[in-house]
């Protein structure tokens, strides 16, 4: 299963789907639009998820080697972990930072995205 987000450009919706029949995602009368993760090198340091093993089944994940804010207007809106099998969303409340169980599947990758800044993601590291 690849995961694929897709945004509306015009409302800021943002939908996954887990069975893509190819046919576009329609919202406020138009296609929504993929989100691509973003390598800009001058974004990285507050985006870019830092994830390390809290314990053998605990991922311990930070957004950006400098916290990202957490402002009503700028935010980091949740954190994806993908598995072999599926993924989980995580809410984030006043820090972009979250402990995941991640003990019934293996963590491939996590993504995070910000209102402003659009979609980050990181390979897991190995235990
Ligand atoms: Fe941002």
């Amino acid at each position: 299963m690849e995961l694929k987000f897709y945004r509306c450009p015009h409302c800021g919706n943002i939908v996954v789907k887990p069975v893509d029949s190819g046919v576009n995602v329609v919202c406020c009368g138009a296609p929504m639009e993929e989100l691509i993760p973003f390598l800009q090198e001058e974004l990285r340091e507050k985006h870019l998820p830092v994830v390390t093993w809290k314990d053998e089944c605990t991922l311990h994940v930070e957004v950006g080697s400098t916290l990202h804010p957490m402002l009503e207007n700028h935010h980091i809106a949740f954190i994806c972990v993908e598995f072999e099998n599926g993924y989980r969303f995580v809410g984030l409340k006043e820090q972009p930072i979250a402990d995941i169980c991640v003990c019934d599947s293996t963590p491939k990758a996590v993504y995070e995205y910000c209102n402003l800044h659009g979609l980050w993601k990181v390979e897991v590291p190995a235990r």
